[in-house]
């Protein structure tokens, strides 16, 4: 079924503020990879809301988790202990690559980082944070700054902190930057909105080394790259890089928003009581999805899978107005020949869901690590459909 993509979305009400440019498309309900609408329009999701339904739709065992848990009790602050939440940080430190094992919970990536920042800047008691061009590390006041390209849209007045970036793959300048004023590096393993760019196992052990040399933290955002979206539990499993800090969010409570900072013991024996907060992190429902996304990515084998498909992808889908992949797993950068936004509305009108990225010529793929070949097979064959179509 094919749709106007250009006409406007139906439903849009007169309050929502139109901070998005949004999509032709108004799904109702879900299923496995599949979005559907009113009209029983059926969508394929290559985008997972970015790269968090990572379960899919309608997945029993995050359904049954999250109803369970919901009518047995909805909500709790931090104010008092709760068992979901102790099983919830259980499961995912022992998800999470050896020595980071203490958990902080809280509600997005960008508060995520925001909290592994003020840690490396109030442990270190230095002033300055290396980071990557091209990267995003969210919209809040310290993530932003650390965030490429913030300049057009950061809004405050001045950063938290002197920042410094430096160019992807480019070890020299890694190792200039870190000095001994710096506190930490920060880095996607694969960045995501730059459209799934991978800076590779060199560069992310350079940043190691350099934070070693001159006692820094090194912070992995695997805010978009974790949660078995690579293929492994974490890029830093990836790469065989141990961080000292490791934040992750999106695909973590498979579409509950939720956040984590992950620890080592050292930095976390190192806070006290207050220094950390939040009101709704750590709330019982997202624990509850936590256990759930754990529990399905490894009892139904869903790092193979992620492998296997993408590799799949690999193969078979650089084909018409594709020429090439960047990216790890289900973190996928197709390299198009006509600028991606057109190609994502051409796949739409197909019927498939896919992501634009900041590189005009890179379309993101983030689908469901539930993801099955034959919607893989649909994919390609879209995409050779449209090898002769003027996009
Ligand atoms: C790598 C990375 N870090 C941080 C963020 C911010 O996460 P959130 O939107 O949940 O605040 C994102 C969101 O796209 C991201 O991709």
């Amino acid at each position: 079924m094919t749709t106007d993509t250009t006409a406007p979305a139906k439903h849009r009400g007169a309050h929502l503020d139109e901070v998005y440019p949004t999509l032709p498309f108004t799904p109702v309900s879900g299923s496995g990879a599949w979005l559907e609408d009113e009209s029983g329009r059926r969508v394929l999701d290559f985008y997972g809301g970015h790269a968090v339904a990572a379960l899919g739709y309608g997945h029993p065992r995050l359904i049954e988790a999250v109803s369970k848990q919901t009518a047995r009790l909805h909500f709790q602050s931090n104010v008092l202990p709760l068992g979901i939440r102790d099983e919830a940080a259980d499961r995912l430190a022992a998800f999470a690559p050896r020595g980071l094992d203490r958990v902080f919970f809280v509600n997005s990536g960008a508060e995520a980082n925001e909290n592994a920042l003020r840690v490396a800047l109030k442990l270190t008691g230095r002033p300055k944070i290396v980071a990557v061009e091209h990267s995003f590390h969210g919209r809040t006041a310290a993530a932003a700054a650390v965030t490429w390209g913030s300049k057009k849209w950061y809004g405050f007045p001045r950063t938290p902190m002197d920042v410094q970036f430096v160019p992807r793959g480019d070890v020299a300048a890694l190792h200039a930057a870190v000095d001994e004023r710096t506190a930490a590096v920060i880095v996607e393993p694969v960045q995501g909105l730059a459209g799934a760019y991978d800076l590779g196992a060199d560069f992310l052990r350079a940043a190691r080394q350099a934070c070693d040399r001159h006692d820094a933290l090194l912070i992995l955002d695997e805010v978009q790259s974790g949660m078995g979206r690579l293929g492994k539990p974490f890029g830093a499993d990836l790469y065989r890089v141990a961080p000292d800090l490791l934040t992750t969010a999106k695909g973590l409570a498979g579409g509950f928003p939720c956040g984590a900072l992950i620890m080592t013991r050292t930095i976390a024996a190192e806070l006290t009581p207050g220094q950390l907060g939040t009101t709704f992190g750590g709330g019982p429902v997202a624990c509850a999805a936590i256990v759930a996304v754990i529990d399905a990515i490894e009892q139904e084998n869903l790092l193979e899978n992620v492998r296997t498909l993408s590799a799949l992808i690999r193969q078979t889908c650089v084909t018409g107005p594709v020429v090439g992949m960047q990216g790890e797993g289900f973190l996928i950068g197709l390299k198009t020949t006509p600028p991606a936004a057109k190609l994502r509305d051409a796949l739409l009108e197909r019927d498939i869901l896919t992501g634009t990225s900041t590189d005009p010529h890179v379309l993101r793929l983030l689908p469901p690590l539930i993801l099955e070949r034959s919607h893989v097979e649909l994919l390609a064959a879209a995409l050779t459909e449209l090898a002769d179509a003027s996009l």
